[in-house]
């Protein structure tokens, strides 16, 4: 038995280097579905072993049919970031290094390279310099983690100390959010036990950002611990909540503010974007997604905290065996959920290191601007209506003014296959979305995409509205 065994590991980076090389020219989509890739796959588990080589190769080639070009520079669905090169290759050193990154016992190097890599990303993010940072799952347990905090704070301002005494019988916390508040935060607040159903939803505009002034008159209107969850980066919009003046409305009634900022944080590491998230700094907990706009791997997402003393009182733990090595070394535990996990900050600090601070500006910058290109290219399509003010990387568009014909659309670019996006419903109607977040993306994926979608979006709109949700 050896330990390592240099011929898979090969093998193994070959068959990678093979699938990336395909992604510029592959059907962005996939060509087969969970059933069909299942059947290849399925059987009972052998009694005696495979060969790991013929159990790589095997998977290679049985779910190749089943991969989506998301990594690559067509791809628009969702908010998706691809994987920068530096962090790829860190990645697979974090796989092979097989750390446990929970704390500087378990991983001196994990929590040293994390220790540095949220540094810069505060500094980068413009959060405030003391600010506690833990680098999660993703978005929605970064979501999750400051919430928690926001719970164990509020709370412990009126007396009630919710890690040690649970909900039961405490006294109620009011959560608003904007009516266009991220999915991931109702779960988060039902994750907490605060309820999702409980939320004040506060009016949003039509581009989706939350009213200031209906959020003061709902603080207002009301007492007792509070919390305000507010946006930078609407998922589909792209638009972002006045964080100038819901911040104000928030402090004026003692609230804690939590900006969900998974993508559109990544504005205030761009001078010219920066001014769309002025005053976020002044919040007490913010979210954001290092897999989606820093171009790491899934999976990494970014929690900060103002107070790093409620952050760590809401997800640290203690136990005898797990010992630390000092309350000045960083124990990345003390910040997430999780305790024993993956060391993904290898990945972001990478990511940051390739790019530099003006390599992150120029990549948000530049998706900003083929977001604006995509738009300016379907605009004078007849079919085609652009729906959003395009204020980041995000471009919603109708097609015929119809339903059927829209979503008709969006089914006739999935199988085309030169790009990839999604639909969405944006103010009741059917909308189709396309986000720019890879760092690949140039203006000829762009162009070659837009000539894709206004084929289609003609054929669609072209029929009688009857035929037009039919393939
Ligand atoms: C505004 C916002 N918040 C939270 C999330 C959830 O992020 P994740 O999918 O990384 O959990 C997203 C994902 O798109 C988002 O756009």
């Amino acid at each position: 038995m050896t330990l390592v065994d240099p011929a898979l590991l090969r093998q193994t980076a070959d068959l990678a280097i093979q699938h990336l090389a395909t992604l510029e020219s592959r059907p962005v989509g996939a060509r087969r579905n969970v059933s069909e890739l299942s059947v290849a796959l399925a059987g009972s588990l052998p009694e005696a072993g495979v060969a790991p080589e013929q159990v790589i190769d095997d998977l290679a080639r049985d779910l190749d049919d089943g991969l989506v070009a998301s990594p690559g520079p067509r791809y628009f669905g969702f908010v998706t970031g691809g994987a920068l090169p530096a962090a790829l290759a860190a990645d697979w050193l974090a796989a092979a290094w097989d750390q446990n990154g929970f704390n500087a016992v378990t991983s001196p190097a994990a929590a040293a390279v994390e220790a540095v890599a949220v540094e810069w990303l505060r500094a980068l993010l413009g959060l405030p310099a003391d600010a506690s940072v833990g680098l999660t799952t993703g978005g929605q347990m970064a979501n999750v983690t400051a919430l928690a905090a926001a719970r164990h704070a509020v709370l412990g301002r009126v007396g009630w100390d919710v890690g040690e005494r649970g909900l039961i019988g405490a006294p109620p916390v009011r959560v608003l959010a904007g009516a266009e508040a991220h999915v991931t935060v109702g779960q988060a607040l039902r994750l907490l036990g605060l309820g999702s159903g409980t939320v004040v939803e506060v009016e949003a505009d039509g581009q989706g950002r939350m009213r200031a002034d209906v959020l003061a008159r709902a603080l207002a209107g009301g007492e007792g611990p509070a919390i305000v969850c507010a946006q930078a980066g609407n998922v589909d919009s792209g638009a972002f909540d006045s964080l100038v003046d819901v911040i104000a409305a928030a402090r004026t009634h003692g609230a804690w503010v939590h900006v969900d900022g998974a993508f559109g944080l990544w504005a205030a590491a761009s001078p010219i974007l920066a001014p769309l998230v002025a005053g976020a700094e002044g919040a007490d907990s913010w979210a954001t997604d290092a897999h989606k706009w820093l171009n790491v791997p899934y999976d990494c997402g970014v929690v900060a905290v103002v107070d790093a003393t409620v952050h760590r009182a809401a997800m640290a733990m203690q136990a005898a065996y797990l010992v630390r090595t000092g309350e000045d070394e960083r124990s990345n535990g003390d910040w997430v959920p999780e305790a024993s996990r993956r060391a993904r900050g290898l990945a972001v600090y990478a990511a940051l290191r390739s790019l530099g601070s003006t390599g992150v500006a120029a990549l948000v910058e530049r998706c900003c601007a083929l977001a604006r290109r995509m738009a300016a290219a379907l605009e004078p399509e007849p079919a085609i209506a652009v729906l959003n003010d395009i204020v980041l990387n995000q471009v919603l568009v109708r097609i015929g003014d119809d339903d059927a014909a829209t979503e008709a659309t969006v089914a006739a670019v999935q199988r085309d296959g030169t790009c990839w996006l999604g639909g969405t419903r944006w103010q009741g109607r059917a909308a189709m979305r396309i986000s720019v977040s890879n760092w690949a993306t140039t203006d000829d994926d762009v162009d070659r995409s837009a000539d894709a979608i206004r084929a289609a979006a003609r054929a669609a709109a072209g029929r009688p509205p009857s035929e037009a949700g039919r393939p």
